[in-house]
């Protein structure tokens, strides 16, 4: 597994069901390297490779696009290629930053990509890459606005940590209004992970897999707040989705059809903050 020191890399290993995981830190193993990469996977000869690993700081995205492409794209579609060759299942991540948000129902796996800045464009590339190198070894599983223990350090921390670390110097805060989402806790996703990854129905292609239920980042902020009770003054705040020049989806809410179709559901993002947060 790659991504250890993530927070979804961390929740995957805490909730493991019992694999034997084998799971190097970026300088033992940075999926850049592609050659790298192939010697690792030979000398392990997994039964899964799960890649966690991404360039998904989004506005650095837009200012180092070639990085962008080579972590989220091209070295995706190797991971695959190796993966596909050594008859290795192939399991990545993607984003809700696919999608371009026009609409006001949840995206289903099969609606077409329309990515508004390079990280989105990178991640469906991404997808496209993996998908077109091992058709039938891939699994892409697209997620959105994740938080959990580790705290995503390429971030700078997570959203809900962020708000907490706020609360401790503002009275008043202003949070967007504009995008609606499906906040996501790894502990959940990771779970869902696990049981997608062992059903016996699994096939290759594109999943979602996110908190059921979706809220603005505006409304997640009162939540957090109300449930740990603290007072902070939450207004809302409509930048119509744009951070400076750059475009952000005004709706990017995932609709988790394949999994359910298999059983496999996550609990509203309202349980998993109060589950994150050891809210009563
Ligand atoms: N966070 C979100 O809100 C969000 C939303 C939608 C989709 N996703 C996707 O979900 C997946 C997991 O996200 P996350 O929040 O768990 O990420 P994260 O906390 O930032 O963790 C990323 C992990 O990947 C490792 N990594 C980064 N670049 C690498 C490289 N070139 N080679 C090897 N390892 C590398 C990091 O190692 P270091 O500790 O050494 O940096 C870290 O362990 C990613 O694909 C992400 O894009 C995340």
């Amino acid at each position: 597994m790659i991504g250890k020191t993530g927070q979804l890399g961390g929740d995957l290993i805490r909730n493991n069901p019992g694999h034997d995981i084998f799971a190097p830190s970026r300088d033992v193993l940075d999926i850049g390297n592609h050659e790298r990469v192939e010697t690792i996977i030979a000398d392990q000869r997994p039964a899964a490779v799960i890649n966690t690993a991404a360039f998904h700081n989004v506005p650095l995205c837009e200012t180092e696009p070639l990085s962008a492409f080579q972590i989220n794209c091209v070295a995706v579609g190797n991971l695959a290629r190796v993966c596909g060759r050594m008859g290795i299942l192939f399991v990545t991540f993607s984003t809700d930053y696919v999608f371009g948000g026009e609409r006001r129902t949840p995206y289903r796996e099969d609606d077409c990509p329309e990515p508004l800045q390079m990280y989105g464009i990178s991640r469906a590339a991404g997808e496209f890459a993996a998908l077109a190198a091992a058709p039938r070894h891939s699994v892409v599983i697209r997620t959105c606005g994740l938080y959990g223990r580790s705290g995503a350090g390429s971030k700078g921390g997570n959203f809900v940590d962020k708000r907490l670390t706020d609360a401790k110097t503002c009275t008043r805060l202003e949070m967007g209004c504009d995008q609606v989402v499906s906040p996501t806790s790894t502990d959940d996703l990771s779970k869902a992970v696990w049981q997608l990854l062992s059903h016996p129905g699994l096939t290759p292609g594109i999943y979602h897999l996110v908190n059921e239920g979706e809220c603005s980042w505006y409304q997640f902020t009162k939540a957090i707040y109300e449930l740990s009770g603290l007072q902070v003054e939450v207004a809302p705040v409509d930048r119509g989705g744009m951070s400076g020049e750059m475009r952000r989806p005004l709706y990017s809410v995932l609709a988790n059809t394949r999994a359910r179709g298999m059983g496999i559901t996550l609990p509203h993002w309202r349980d998993g903050l109060m589950q994150y947060l050891g809210a009563p």
